[in-house]
């Protein structure tokens, strides 16, 4: 049968941070050898591909997200001998492999960097963003950092300022310099010829910055809770119309490949966010759509939210949902275990490409961190706020055993004390667990393509209750999701009878179902309309 789809439409993208998913040399840091050794649980939950935070070289300042070799893996992971076995494994096992690409920063020990500060005339000296001071000395213009502070680090060998907008040691490259573009792209094609098949790209939003450099305008919802950072408007340091000129350049790049994809990290309101699948389909694939992280957890928000993310996309605009990821606060510990299992139906049923974030399957919480375990440079710049985001990053929880099986060593950061109780192979026991929902859904996407490429329709019924329609050829789905500890009759109107073929609590499979639906608290349904049980 010829494939309508990309595997990057109907398929389910699993996150891994790769220093807390599995310790394969046991020195406390998950490795490439560890993401080897779990490729058989993967393909067992049944998601199509991996996306791997950054494995590459790096001084570690932000935790892989300071690059300083873009064509090399950090010892500490392996080497790139580990990294082609696990991308043949991977294949093996028909998992699809995504790297993270980190172009807007290199770490200051990356020698580009070396170089470019080391004088003014040097081949490299535009390669970063460098200007002159203020007159008073001060930096060049109000930009901040994301991380607090300044965007701005003097440099006495320059007697010049280079902007940051992360850390002082993540300056930022200057994307308007075409040797910049092509030494990128080089970096690019370095990993597209080993074989990998996409690239999660970092802040894909910040890569180009006004070419006059204007002032920053005051945040009019400021508030000190926030972070200083957010103290202004990113409106002139980040989403520049010409940052979709080099978007286009690394489209090019990837099409010359056969179906290779990326997918942008992109932090902005839908009607920016979605300028990012380009003109005539020359962006990102996948501009990553993260309102269900931000807002509120209440069903008719939501339905509001994903009908306007549907009427905002372009004609060729795939969409695509996300519940969490290593810079937030998990799912399970904002909106409770009990949603947790709504969630999981709702992402794995609305129209798009699902992102998982690891351990989120078996409902893990963010884990307290004690002052002195902090390792996360955001809550060291602006302690207490709840920005830090270790919590989000423990060791994945796999057994019962010491250090729950990720690792024999002490872990670079704490395990959760649920441990014993939440663990992968305690839930590969429980029939009805949380893992096995996720399982389920994700088979349920394989056999029925209303429910991985089919139309989706929202439903109106009560203020608690989020339901909507997908369909595909003859197949019709409806999937209804209480967002309340109460339970919700729901009026099925005229629709003809049918059965559920999925319950969150995985005891419903089979009733049938007409006229009304009670629903239990907390309880989500899929439910097969006008076909026999
Ligand atoms: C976004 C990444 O997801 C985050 O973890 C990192 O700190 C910043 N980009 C800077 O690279």
């Amino acid at each position: 049968m010829l494939r309508k789809h990309h595997w990057w439409q109907d398929g389910v993208v699993y996150q891994i941070y790769p220093r807390s998913f599995m310790d394969g040399n046991n020195d406390g840091v998950g490795d490439l050898a560890g993401i080897r050794a779990r490729l058989d649980y993967l393909a067992w939950l049944g998601v199509d591909a991996i996306w791997i935070s950054p494995i590459y070289p790096s001084p570690m300042s932000d935790f892989g997200y300071d690059v300083s070799d873009y064509t090399d893996i950090h010892p500490l992971f392996g080497s790139l001998a580990d990294f082609d076995a696990l991308l043949a494994e991977a294949h093996a096992r028909r998992l699809r492999v995504i790297l993270d690409f980190v172009p807007n920063h290199t770490s200051d020990q990356h020698p580009w960097f070396t170089e470019s500060r080391s004088s003014r005339d040097n081949p490299k000296r535009d390669w970063f963003i460098w200007r002159d001071p203020a007159p008073d000395g001060g930096p060049p213009n109000n930009w901040l950092s994301n991380f607090g502070g300044s965007g701005w680090e003097y440099d006495a060998q320059r007697d010049q300022y280079y902007y940051h907008a992360f850390l002082k040691e993540q300056p930022d490259l200057n994307w308007r310099n075409p040797q910049v573009q092509d030494a990128m792209l080089d970096a690019m094609r370095f990993w597209l010829d080993r074989g990998v098949d996409g690239f999660r790209i970092d802040v894909i939003w910040h890569l180009i910055k006004d070419k006059d450099f204007r002032e920053n305008p005051v945040n009019p919802e400021y508030h000190a809770q926030m972070g200083e950072h957010r103290r202004l408007l990113a409106t002139y340091n980040t989403d520049r119309p010409e940052v979709h000129d080099v978007i286009e350049r690394m489209r090019n790049l990837l099409d010359s490949y056969e179906d290779r994809m990326m997918v942008g990290e992109i932090y902005l309101p839908v009607e920016r966010l979605v300028t990012y699948y380009g003109t005539g389909g020359r962006g990102v694939h996948l501009p990553f759509n993260f309102q269900l992280i931000g807002m509120a957890w209440d069903a008719q928000l939501i339905r509001t939210a994903v009908d306007q993310y549907e009427a905002a996309l372009p004609p060729h605009g795939w969409p695509n949902w996300v519940l969490g990821n290593h810079d937030n606060h998990r799912i399970a510990s904002r909106i409770g275990v009990e949603q947790a299992r709504v969630a999981a139906m709702l992402l794995l049923t609305l129209r798009g490409t699902p992102t998982l974030y690891y351990g989120d399957e078996i409902g893990m919480r963010d884990v307290p961190i004690l002052p002195e375990q902090v390792q996360d440079p955001l809550e060291k710049n602006m302690p207490g706020l709840g920005l830090g985001r270790d919590p989000e990053r423990s060791p994945m929880q796999w057994d019962n055993s010491l250090h729950a099986g990720f690792s024999l060593s002490t872990p670079w950061l704490p395990i959760a004390d649920d441990y014993p109780q939440v663990n992968v192979a305690a839930a590969q026991r429980d029939k009805h667990s949380l893992l096995h929902l996720y399982r389920k859904l994700i088979l349920l996407r394989d056999e029925w393509p209303a429910l991985a490429v089919g139309s989706y329709r929202g439903f109106s019924t009560s203020d608690q209750v989020f339901g909507y329609l997908r369909e595909h050829d003859d197949q019709r789905l409806l999937v209804l999701l209480n967002f309340s500890a109460k339970q919700q009759l729901v009026d099925l109107g005229s629709m003809l009878g049918g059965y559920i073929l999925l319950s969150t609590g995985l005891v419903r499979e089979g009733e049938p179902v007409a006229g009304t639906l009670l629903l239990d608290a907390h309880e989500g349904v899929i439910v097969c309309t006008e076909c026999n049980g």
